[in-house]
């Protein structure tokens, strides 16, 4: 059963759901933006679970728990730095996306909330980024039935309208099928 997308405008540290994805760097030792709210309002347990894990490639994901956050874990993930477009840019950003569901159906993770990820400091268009994380997300969620809800987490009003818009546009047929 492909899961429900929908997108809100909040603050991603305050979701109820299963996991948050975080906009990190390949460090995984925090940072501004997203990363540094995750790991302000998650803990400093957070900063020590990253410190186990090694790092993080750009388009790869991995997994900690929440600790002081509501929601139970947070899948890391690396975004592309925004360099013009044609350095595979979009192929890493769609990699993020893919490997975030995948981290989250391992381990049977009913819900999880993105970030828009590598659109602040690293530089990526929204309306280039939304609708890879939308067709991404869309296409591996109809491969599935552990995930359920999948919430687009925004921080502007413009990013929200741009991915209302994806969103509510009508499915082609294929990826119906
Ligand atoms: N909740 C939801 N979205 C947020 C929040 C928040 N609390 N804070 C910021 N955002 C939004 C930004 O407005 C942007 O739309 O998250 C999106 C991603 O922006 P960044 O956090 O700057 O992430 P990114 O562009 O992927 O850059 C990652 O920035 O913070 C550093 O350590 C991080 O080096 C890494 C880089």
């Amino acid at each position: 059963m492909p899961a429900r997308l929908s997108a809100l405008k909040a603050d991603i540290t305050t979701l109820r759901v299963d996991a948050v994805v975080n906009a990190a760097n390949t460090a995984l030792l925090g940072g501004g933006g997203v990363d540094g709210a995750i790991h302000r309002a998650a803990g400093p347990q957070l900063l020590q679970a990253c410190r186990q894990l090694g790092g993080c490639a750009t388009g790869d994901a991995k997994l900690t728990p929440g600790f002081a956050l509501p929601a139970a874990y947070v899948i890391h993930t690396v975004g592309p730095v925004w360099h013009g477009g044609d350095k595979a840019e979009p192929l890493l950003l769609a990699s993020c996306y893919r490997r975030c569901m995948e981290v989250a159906i391992a381990h049977g993770l009913g819900s999880v909330a993105f970030p828009a990820i590598s659109t602040g400091v690293y530089g990526f268009p929204p309306a280039l980024a939304a609708p890879i994380a939308v067709e991404t997300v869309r296409a591996m969620s109809a491969l599935q039935d552990c995930v359920e809800l999948i919430v687009f987490c925004c921080w502007s009003d413009q990013d929200l309208s741009v991915y209302q818009s994806i969103l509510e546009k009508p499915q082609p047929l294929h990826s119906l099928a």
